[in-house]
């Protein structure tokens, strides 16, 4: 898989991708991540790739030209599955649409900035929306970020136990059952006796019944029921 990112500060990827997990994935050929900066892809002599907006108003607006230099510079010597702008706007993102992007080849997210990108490249460029949440950050680069960790740890061989992967929180619209570890006691709390037993299979229906107590619980909405 091959992730280009557009953005106006590739610095900000330097913490999430160079630590653990990602970076292996990167190291051993997983995933090719690839930072632009839209900055360089800029005709301004001062390197600017925002302009006030059209009518008035406050903030600023990233320009076209810079966004689809680089954007059609790529398509020129690859094919993408998705081009991806981050924006509260977006598609809430969820393990379903994950479990999507982990099965797609080449993939572009554009990060926004300032009020936005001109909505012509949304129109000509863009075929998916994707927001983390219903609250708004100061650009599109975390919610790149989270979009990128959530994708690559799925592709096959980037987390060592792939199990551990299909285990996870959301695979099944359940929660993940509870885990415990050494000691068996701790300060007299115990790990309960069925971890202990050995017996496989009554371990898997425990594991399935804390799954569902647990969503139940805590997010029925996984399940179709109402919220408390
Ligand atoms: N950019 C700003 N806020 C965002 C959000 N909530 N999700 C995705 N991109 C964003």
């Amino acid at each position: 898989m091959r992730i280009d990112i557009l953005t106006l500060f590739p610095d900000m990827f330097q913490g999430p991708f160079s630590e653990s997990i990602i970076k292996r994935a990167v190291e051993q050929g997983h995933v090719e991540i690839v930072l632009h900066d839209i900055r360089d892809y800029s005709t301004d002599k001062h390197r600017r790739v925002d302009d006030y907006p059209f009518g008035g108003g406050a903030g600023m607006v990233m320009q076209i030209e810079p966004i689809d230099r680089v954007i059609s510079k790529l398509k020129g010597e690859r094919e993408y599955d998705e081009v991806i702008y981050m924006s509260p706007d977006g598609k809430r993102l969820d393990q379903k649409i994950v479990n999507q992007l982990s099965l797609k080849g080449n993939l572009i997210i554009l990060c926004g900035h300032y009020k936005g990108v001109d909505q012509r490249v949304r129109d000509n460029f863009i075929t998916m929306e994707i927001s983390i949440g219903d609250y708004v950050l100061t650009g599109g680069e975390l919610a790149a970020a989270v979009v990128v960790d959530s994708v690559v740890r799925l592709i096959p061989g980037v987390i060592s136990d792939e199990t551990s992967a299909l285990s996870d929180s959301f695979q099944d619209n359940l929660l993940a059952p509870p885990v415990y570890t050494r000691p068996a006691e701790y300060k007299g709390w115990k790990v309960p006796d069925i971890l202990l037993s050995g017996h496989e299979a009554k371990i898997e229906r425990w594991r399935e019944e804390q799954a569902l107590e647990r969503t139940k619980r805590l997010r029925p909405d996984l399940l179709g029921e109402d919220q408390a």
